[in-house]
């Protein structure tokens, strides 16, 4: 509540988020962390068979992750840490405090891993012939760097979701609360392993998609890179799947609960789940098309490289948004709720108020006269991490599906929100002190008397944007 407060309330906080993470892995994990290590060993295998043209085919294929990883991918990576740091800046702050050298040693393996990217590339002709073990190392080399680079993060994701220690050999945590034990959370592990896992996994496919694409390649090529790049889909398969499962067994019970609603939110649940359903159907024929890459490389139809590496990336953004959202209510588990307050602050809320705590607000204190006003600020300051008023996942609308013949008044109101973090577990309970519940509830009541008579709500009387100081 020391920060301003950033909303955008057309497609939300939490989509915006959503946009920019899950276009970073889709690019980040297959892309940089999986290809490079991938485009080393095709590189190793021609130059002990001297076959060159499969050499540049790596080359090639390499040029591409070059192009992608270091302009939408870096952008959207540093665009995560942006965002939000804009739309929860108490939480990245509470990160940074426990992680500040981590935070520090991503900067520069992310920067070693840049120049790693520029070198590799740049020297991959030059450095040909007796040079070419020389360049090999730097592959080698930069593998390492950009698996670091999410290995590091990992720690701090992990960390969000739960904040026990691991302690080898067994499934007890006991809080702790050093850089250490924070970074080899319960989770860190599974997760890695995953992650891992994945993008190697997903490197082939993206190999395997972008093969059919350069069309002057001989039947032989293609087969001579196909085969080595089936057998790495193949292998990194079981591990994957082994991943998932030690992932959600580490996941605390009561997140694994909100995965239901993650997958099937009632924004989507028409359509979503038949989705998921045909995704992980042709996620099926990965393994298939692995295999037949390794029987008849040559014969492998390019149609058959589309559906796998779709289904791969779709489920990989599934994922992500699936990790954000069991986490739900907190956004550090036990410890910071989404909404950006302190579970331990709560009593004190709950007797002085949240407004006389926030510094960005104009009312401090509910009274009659600007008992509206103060609810908009309450809205702000208590719902719109995750609500808008009345785009995505809007507050309105919420209320409106769960009471559709009538209007909701405000003692209604106010007995929903007292309690509504016992029905629906992924909300925060609401922080602030009686006054404070009428005046949200008030507001909320006014809204949606306002949103009716403007039919079909486009103008929502919006809350009072808050004052910089
Ligand atoms: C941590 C994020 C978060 C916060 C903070 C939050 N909500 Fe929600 N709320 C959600 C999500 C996500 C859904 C919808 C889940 C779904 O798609 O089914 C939701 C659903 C709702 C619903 C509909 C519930 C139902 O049973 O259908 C209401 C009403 C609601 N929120 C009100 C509020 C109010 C009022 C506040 C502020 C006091 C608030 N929420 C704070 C995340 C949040």
């Amino acid at each position: 509540m020391d920060f301003p407060i950033f909303h955008l309330d057309f497609i939300g906080n939490r989509m915006l988020i959503a946009i920019t993470a899950i276009v970073h892995v889709i690019i980040n994990h297959p892309m940089a962390v999986g290809a490079i290590p991938m485009a080393t060993l095709l590189e190793w295998i021609a130059h002990r068979k001297k076959w060159s043209a499969l050499d540049d085919l790596a080359y090639k294929i390499t040029f591409v992750f070059f192009v992608i990883t270091t302009s939408l991918g870096a952008m959207t990576g540093v665009g995560i840490w942006f965002t939000t740091a804009l739309v929860n800046p108490d939480a990245i702050g509470s990160l940074i405090r426990v992680f500040f050298w981590a935070w520090f040693s991503e900067w520069v393996v992310f920067f070693l891993e840049v120049v790693f990217i520029m070198i590799y590339f740049l020297t991959w002709k030059p450095w040909s012939g007796e040079k070419k073990r020389l360049h090999l190392g730097v592959g080698l080399f930069l593998s390492i760097f950009s698996w670091l680079t999410m290995a590091v993060i990992t720690g701090i994701l992990g960390f969000m979701m739960n904040t026990g220690k691991w302690v080898p050999f067994s499934y007890e945590w006991v809080p702790e609360s050093s850089m250490f034990t924070a970074f080899f959370n319960p989770l860190y592990l599974p997760q890695l392993i995953f992650r891992t896992a994945v993008a190697f996994l997903g490197a082939g496919l993206f190999f395997l998609f972008l093969i059919p694409f350069f069309k002057k390649l001989t039947a032989e090529v293609r087969g001579r890179a196909v085969r080595p790049i089936s057998l790495w889909v193949l292998a990194w398969l079981p591990v994957a799947i082994a991943g998932a499962i030690f992932y959600w067994q580490r996941i605390p019970v009561y997140m694994q609960a909100n995965a239901p609603v993650a997958l099937a939110t009632q924004d989507f649940t028409r359509w979503y789940q038949t989705i998921l359903w045909f995704l992980l159907g042709m996620a099926a024929i990965v393994p298939l098309a692995a295999l037949w890459g390794v029987v008849k490389p040559k014969r492998l139809p390019a149609a058959a490289l589309v559906i796998p590496f779709i289904a791969v990336a779709t489920l990989l953004g599934t994922f992500e948004r699936l990790r954000e959202f069991v986490r739900k209510p907190w956004v550090i588990q036990g410890y910071l709720y989404a909404n950006g307050l302190r579970a331990q602050d709560y009593p004190l809320f709950k007797e002085e108020g949240v407004l006389s705590r926030a510094t960005w607000v104009r009312h401090h204190q509910v009274t009659e006269e600007n008992k509206l006003e103060a609810g908009g600020e309450l809205f702000m300051l208590t719902c719109s991490r995750c609500h808008t008023v009345g785009g995505v996942n809007s507050v309105r609308t919420r209320f409106q599906k769960l009471f559709p013949v009538q209007k909701w008044d405000e003692e209604q109101l106010a007995a929903y929100i007292s309690t509504m973090h016992n029905i629906r577990i992924f909300m925060p309970p609401f922080p602030g002190s009686d006054a404070e519940l009428k005046a949200l509830s008030a507001w909320l009541a006014a809204n949606q008397h306002y949103a009716m008579r403007a039919e079909g709500g486009q103008t929502a009387l919006l809350p009072s944007a808050p004052v910089l100081k």
